[in-house]
């Protein structure tokens, strides 16, 4: 079994809860920055931490749209993603959904949950990555669409939100096959155009790399702060909560040339298509798997 199993399933479960709560808030007319700090909130609230900064991409963005501090942005008739996870002592999970605000992209918000709810059922010991893809493939395609091809789930450990195994979202012919006591998230995302992405411009998220000795005053004391989100990822608004947005713009650009700091551009389906995600995260079992990100009672 899984070291810290309880860890798992309770930062889990406030991972589930956190994106129902963001899920019930994403209304035409509503904030997005609004719902992306509720769901923050929420998971302090229930007393864990946010393993990453709640994120909402709409529309063609499939992935990795975080507010800006000064974001005005409302819902309109668009498809919404929240993708969002808690983390107790390192141990995250992560999970996602799709709201469709638009009213005629439900076939396309059901081909991701459809694919990701069938690579569940086979998860087990012993299946192949490539398995999952195709399985994954073979239901957004029954629904006349395309999955991403370069997104993809991933293993996820302990101060690590995306490690070893790629779960593809289609077959890459991987031969690679699950094992017991590994924790991963499957995460389809269905599209209506060609079903790749590519990075757009201002990141929003960042990531700690490694520790560098900083001589900037301004730079050294953001950098103290970067350090108290222990290598997980971070928003840069929440930066701006302590320090000017200048001095965080200039510190984060010292840090990223040092390396020390990555930033996440969004990413962006290149023939603009619509884009919807469903996720999970799951326990590879002895006989089978255990949604980790399903229980809701905390
Ligand atoms: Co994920």
């Amino acid at each position: 079994m899984v070291e810290d199993i309880e860890k798992w399933r309770k930062a889990c479960s406030i991972s589930a809860v956190a994106l129902n709560h963001g899920i019930n808030l994403i209304k035409k007319g509503a904030k997005v920055i609004e719902v992306c700090d509720a769901v923050d909130q929420k998971i302090i609230e229930l007393g864990a931490k946010p393993a990453f900064p709640a994120q909402i991409s709409l529309d063609h963005t499939a992935a990795h749209y975080c507010c800006p501090y000064d974001d005005k942005t409302v819902f309109e008739a668009q498809v919404a993603k929240l993708d969002c996870g808690a983390h107790i002592d390192g141990i995250p999970g992560d999970n996602a959904a799709t709201v469709d605000l638009s009213g005629n992209n439900s076939e396309l918000v059901k081909a991701s949950r459809n694919a990701l709810n069938a690579a569940i059922k086979i998860v087990k010991p012993g299946i192949k990555l490539s398995e999952i893809g195709e399985t994954i493939q073979s239901e957004i395609t029954e629904l006349g669409f395309s999955p991403v091809r370069n997104l993809s789930g991933h293993g996820i450990a302990k101060f690590e939100l995306h490690t070893k195994p790629t779960v593809p979202n289609f077959n890459n012919n991987d031969p690679n096959e699950l094992t017991s006591g590994q924790v991963i998230a499957i995460e389809p995302f269905a599209t209506t155009g060609e079903g790749i992405i590519k990075e757009a411009t201002n990141s929003e998220v960042f990531m700690q790399l490694s520790h560098k000795p900083v001589r900037d005053m301004t730079a050294r004391q953001i950098l103290a702060e970067i350090e108290t989100y222990e290598s997980l990822p971070f928003a840069k608004r929440w930066l701006i909560k302590k320090f000017s947005p200048v001095k965080v713009e200039l510190a984060l650009k010292q840090l990223q040339q040092l390396n020390a700091v990555k930033g996440y551009p969004p990413l962006v389906e290149q023939a603009r298509g619509l884009v919807s995600q469903a996720e999970h995260t799951i326990l590879v079992t002895d006989s089978g798997y255990e949604v980790l990100t399903q229980n809701q009672n905390i």
